[in-house]
């Protein structure tokens, strides 16, 4: 399919390590390609560091019912991500219904401890504003200690929901490597940066060459044809039908986005989410490639390998450095403490590489000098010392730099009103950095205000005052095309429509429930028995940033009484913050009445504060309107998660 699609062979994970001489499996969990990139990250530590012969495996990729012959001599890595509510990835599924059966059948052993020889070492990834924190990781650990593996080092807990998934992860590692040593006896060696690619620059072949990847994610596409299935390797590129602005306000935009999918197969559900792959904003590609030295010749053609057959070339090659890094590569992401550490070596001066070590080495220095100025990976580099750092391999930055990854945006159509087109309702993310001269901008929302801008012909820069270009390789990326796939979800309204609902979605959280409120008034206009439909919304001030204002005027044309929403403004009155909470807390009779009568009740939003309150909210009332003790209380609300009538889709 294209470079990163290794050659199918062995489902046998023990041939596998034969068959290229390993000692040493890192397998991994990976949703949106975190796990998978820590798991590269182990994998190339441990053979640089102590001569571990490493490779990473896909847990998709293999059988399990071997693994109690795997031999005491080797090691199993497993870095598992927890995925929505506690679920595996969706690579991990096959695997973790295996492990999770009722009693395994490993093909060989009977007794009771199958895999007393399994040596492992496991770290999760997880998010502690989830109920089910790290909870594939907690399982996975329990199982196999239940078989008799022995764990080498903790389980290590990374946590997102508090922005310390990295330094849990360096904080886990040390120990775990000096217990691993132990273990297997393994000699420390000077850790130098050993290249996984070879890169080699083609100057017999220019960018024009119809085989060179200039952007395009597989074969398909640089050959001009669409086929799907489109998922997560094979993006649809879609024609955007309409876009505009939702907010009144000039300083901040809300985007709304139609993409029209009529072209392709592509289906979806009111409630699905789209995912969008990102183009880089052309000032940081730039940024980049000047600070590495590559600017002069950014399109020059190179082919790059793996120099080991288990790595995986993150994107399709032959390319250019542009394309590369323009498509490919997470370059805006915050810089890791480790990243600096490793570019220390190849530093310009005596005097920066020093400074790149003790970056590399000392949080609290890290913090200071890097994290609390909200740098990306060039502006740290150049903090230290002004590029261009010449002697960086560009397979170093290949390895070190995240694959970039899809951003996914709950879809804010109905699919029985539209079934061919999705909406996207976005805020573009712009943080003004107390104290430091630079604005912070999301990468996939300022791609997408682009794309609104070129599509409207609107006059640019963006109000932000910050040009983000678009250049485009061949075929579709031409600025007015976005390539999208969809990702279905459980977050759905019940299938009997007389059934009532209740929808908190303040801000962008509202999106999914444009949809589900357009999917209510279609059926009443078809004839259906609407139940009751009700709306709690919040944002800032009735002049600025309410979506959807006129919309939802018309929807009540249609349901009447059925539809009621509650708007709380939070800036309106200065001394008083009014939030959705509020209004919920209010009219808690009315939510008692509807989830006795089995409405489901839905949140959408910010994970961290809004998700947790309205949580809390929901028990005071239970509590309050039937005459039950708070435990009790909480309880019902947490029951009512488990049987899905309360639902959430949030991120933070
Ligand atoms: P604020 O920015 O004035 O604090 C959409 O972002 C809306 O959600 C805004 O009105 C915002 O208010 C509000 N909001 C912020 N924090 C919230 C919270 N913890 N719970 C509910 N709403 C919140």
């Amino acid at each position: 399919l294209n470079g990163s699609a290794i050659k199918k062979g062995t489902r046998n994970i023990l041939e596998k390590m034969d068959e290229s001489n390993k000692n040493c499996v890192v397998f991994y969990g990976s949703q949106t390609g975190t796990a998978e990139d820590y798991a590269s990250r182990l994998a190339k530590e441990g053979s640089s560091r102590f001569g571990l012969k490493t490779m990473t495996a896909d847990l998709e990729e293999y059988d399990y019912e071997n693994l109690d012959q795997f031999p005491d001599d080797k090691v199993a890595f497993f870095v598992m991500a927890t995925y929505g509510e506690g679920e595996p990835t969706d690579n991990a599924v096959e695997f973790w219904e295996f492990i999770n059966g009722e009693s395994p059948s490993f093909s060989e052993s009977s007794d009771e401890k199958p895999l007393k020889n399994l040596k492992y070492v496991t770290f999760g990834l997880g998010n502690n504003t989830y109920e089910h924190y790290n909870s594939m990781v907690r399982n996975l650990d329990k199982i196999l200690t239940r078989f008799g593996a022995k764990r080498i080092g903790t389980a290590g807990e990374g946590d997102d929901g508090a922005g310390t998934m990295e330094e849990d992860f360096l904080a886990w590692k040390e120990p775990m490597w000096q217990a691993l040593q132990e273990e297997m006896g393994l000699e420390e060696r000077e850790a130098s940066y050993e290249p996984s690619f070879s890169v080699e620059e083609k100057d017999d072949i220019t960018k024009e060459d119809p085989n060179v990847y200039l952007g395009e994610p597989n074969k398909n596409h640089l050959e001009g044809s669409q086929k799907g299935p489109f998922g997560a390797s094979n993006p649809y590129i879609a024609p955007i039908a309409e876009s505009r602005e939702l907010f009144t306000v000039k300083d901040r935009n809300c985007l709304h986005i139609e993409v029209d999918v009529s072209g392709s197969n592509i289906n979806y559900t009111t409630g699905d989410h789209i995912a969008v792959w990102p183009t880089n904003a052309g000032m940081e590609v730039d940024r980049f490639l000047k600070t590495f030295g590559l600017d002069e010749k950014r399109h020059t053609v190179i082919s790059v390998k793996g120099l080991d057959p288990t790595a995986k070339v993150p994107f399709p090659t032959p390319t250019t450095y542009d394309a590369a890094v323009r498509y490919h590569m997470e370059i805006c992401a915050p810089v890791s403490r480790q990243f600096m550490d490793t570019l220390a070596e190849f530093a310009p001066t005596e005097e920066s590489k020093k400074e790149m070590k003790k970056i590399g080495t000392d949080p609290d220095y890290f913090k200071e000098k890097i994290v609390n100025h909200y740098y990306n990976i060039a502006q740290a580099v150049n903090s230290v010392h002004p590029g261009p750092w010449s002697k960086v391999p560009f397979s170093c930055l290949i390895e070190s730099i995240n694959k970039i990854q899809v951003r996914y945006y709950s879809i804010s159509s109905s699919s029985l009103v539209q079934p061919k087109k999705i909406s996207i309702t976005a805020v573009v993310e712009s943080i003004r950095v107390p104290g430091a001269g630079h604005v912070v901008k999301g990468v996939t929302t300022n791609y997408l205000l682009a794309l609104k801008q070129k599509q409207n012909g609107d006059p640019e820069p963006s109000p932000h005052g910050l040009t983000y270009e678009i250049t485009g390789p061949r075929n579709k990326y031409d600025g007015i095309h976005v390539p999208v796939h969809v990702r279905h979800s459980n977050f759905k309204l019940p299938s009997d429509p007389s059934k009532p609902i209740i929808m908190v979605g303040p801000g962008t959280g509202v999106a999914p429930f444009r949809g589900f409120v357009q999917e209510r008034a279609e059926q009443a206009k078809r004839g259906d028995n609407v139940g009751e439909t009700v709306l709690f919304y919040g944002c800032r001030r009735k002049s600025e940033d309410w979506l959807y204002k006129d919309e939802w005027e018309a929807y009540k044309s249609v349901l009447g009484d059925k539809l009621i929403v509650f708007n709380a403004f939070s800036r309106e009155d200065p001394n008083k913050k009014h939030y959705v909470q509020h209004d919920i807390a209010a009219n808690g009779k009315l939510v008692n009445d509807l989830l006795m009568k089995k409405a489901n009740f839905y949140v959408c939003g910010d994970a961290a504060h809004m998700a947790r309150e309205v949580n809390d909210v929901l028990a005071q009332i239970v509590e309050k309107e039937r005459g039950v003790p708070k435990e009790k209380a909480e309880q019902i609300v947490k029951g009512m998660r488990s049987s899905g009538q309360y639902q959430e889709d949030v991120w933070s």
